[in-house]
């Protein structure tokens, strides 16, 4: 997650280092995969919204989206920068992502976020699974085994056989397995990154 800032699991510093960012690569490509420039009559869930940037992009593109995030000061931050013309397109949930009411989506987005989940992750996952309509697709990003983060309290990571399970009843599933070292936040520091890239169509 190149250029973002992730300051020891403290989300209220990461939302509002984040908040005004532009799209990161994973967005780009979900867009790719959905067709994402059209999103009007469309539902989209940004699960663990953080900033906010995302659904902004979303809502810019015609989307009606559900954002969510067990930060209060997500809504905060989405109140102050939703341009008022768009406001009427977009539900805020502040809750965790294994107990927050999912409405049917066309797009499930959850950039790195699930893994946070922790002990909760695959309840979590389920949740925001059985929320992506027929046609409609997930994208998000899931931690490997050896991501500098993968030992952490409250991570969760996985393996490309959990992957293959978790999406086995998804029509399509594209994924991009990345294993680096590169930079993170913006104090030049590095980690290693290992995660699975994920774009699953239902
Ligand atoms: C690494 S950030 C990613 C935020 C955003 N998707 C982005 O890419 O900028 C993870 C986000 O998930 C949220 N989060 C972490 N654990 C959560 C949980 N169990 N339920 C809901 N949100 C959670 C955090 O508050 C944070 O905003």
């Amino acid at each position: 997650m190149a250029g973002i800032e992730f300051i020891d699991h403290d989300w209220t510093s990461f939302l509002e280092a984040t908040t005004s960012r532009g799209p990161l690569e994973y967005f780009h490509s979900a867009m790719a995969f959905v067709d994402g420039h059209k999103g009007a009559g469309r539902q989209a869930v940004d699960l663990g919204c953080g900033g906010g940037a995302d659904t902004r992009l979303l809502l810019a593109r015609g989307w009606s989206v559900l954002a969510v995030d067990a930060e209060p000061k997500a809504r905060l931050l989405l109140e102050e920068t939703t341009p008022e013309h768009h406001r009427d397109r977009l539900d805020i949930a502040i809750g965790q992502f294994h107990d927050v009411d999912l409405p049917q989506a066309d797009l499930v987005y959850a950039q790195f976020s699930l893994p946070f989940a922790g002990d909760h992750h695959d309840e979590a996952v389920s949740n925001a699974l059985a929320a992506v309509v027929p046609g409609g697709a997930f994208v998000g990003q899931f931690f490997g085994a050896n991501d500098d983060w993968a030992d952490d309290a409250g991570v969760a990571w996985v393996d490309r056989t959990w992957v293959d399970r978790t999406f086995s009843d998804f029509t399509e599933l594209d994924v991009d397995e990345r294993d680096h070292r590169g930079p993170y936040g913006q104090h030049g520091a590095t980690k290693r990154w290992h995660f699975f890239h994920v774009r699953a169509r239902r």
